[in-house]
């Protein structure tokens, strides 16, 4: 029910959506700022760093995404991908984002995020540079993913399609999920467990 409200809000009224957000923020904060402060990750790939997005350049981010071939893109429209709209989430303190970077080249090899409710909840996203596809990062951000949600106490949601297989599978490889609801096209509403 909730994540069909926020997909109508962001749609069909984005101003609207925007105030929610910021003060949605503004609470995240004030209940898992501290926990996500005193949080640190123990599952990054070899070769790879995290950083958090506000660390990152604007541009560095909206490059990634331009970088990517439209079929990226099918699945994947969780948020605007121009300037303002990266700007927004770098300074949005309930949506946890984060991109591996490539240690040796400097680049950025994959992006991901819980977007949180303050209420406690958090929908699980990622995209990892066409480039490196396939190396198992997939699998990975949705490990870092779990990691933090879980360790500052949010339930994790997501949605996945079955025609997907990439997404599909690797939801599957790293987390125990349940089926919450089957929704339109194809898409599954999932519950990721901890383990
Ligand atoms: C979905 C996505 C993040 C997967 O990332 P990835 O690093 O390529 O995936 P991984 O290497 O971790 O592989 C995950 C699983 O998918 C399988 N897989 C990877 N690419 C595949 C492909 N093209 N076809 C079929 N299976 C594939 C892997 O074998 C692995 O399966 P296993 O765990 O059963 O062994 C990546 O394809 C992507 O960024 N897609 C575009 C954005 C998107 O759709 N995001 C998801 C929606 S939120």
């Amino acid at each position: 029910m909730l994540y069909k409200i926020a997909h109508i809000l962001r749609d069909k009224l984005s101003w609207l959506w925007d105030i929610i957000e910021w003060f949605n923020g503004v609470i995240f904060n004030l209940r898992y700022g501290k926990k996500i402060r005193g949080f640190s990750f123990k599952t990054i790939p070899d070769g790879y760093e995290i950083a958090p997005i506000n660390k990152i350049p604007t541009s560095d981010l909206v490059t990634f995404f331009n970088n990517q071939p439209e079929d990226a893109f099918m699945y994947f429209r969780p948020h605007g991908f121009d300037t303002k709209s990266i700007r927004l989430l770098q300074r949005n303190k309930a949506f946890l984002g984060y991109v591996l970077k490539d240690k040796k080249k400097g680049t950025i090899a994959g992006y991901c995020f819980n977007r949180c409710f303050s209420h406690g909840q958090g929908f699980r996203g990622r995209m990892v540079d066409v480039d490196y596809r396939g190396k198992g990062l997939g699998t990975a951000m949705n490990k870092i993913l779990n990691e933090v949600g879980f360790g500052i106490g949010l339930r994790l949601f997501e949605s996945v399609s079955k025609d997907n297989v990439a997404s599909y599978r690797s939801a599957l490889s790293a987390s125990n999920v349940k089926v919450v609801k089957e929704l339109p096209h194809n898409e599954l509403y999932l519950e990721i467990l901890p383990d």
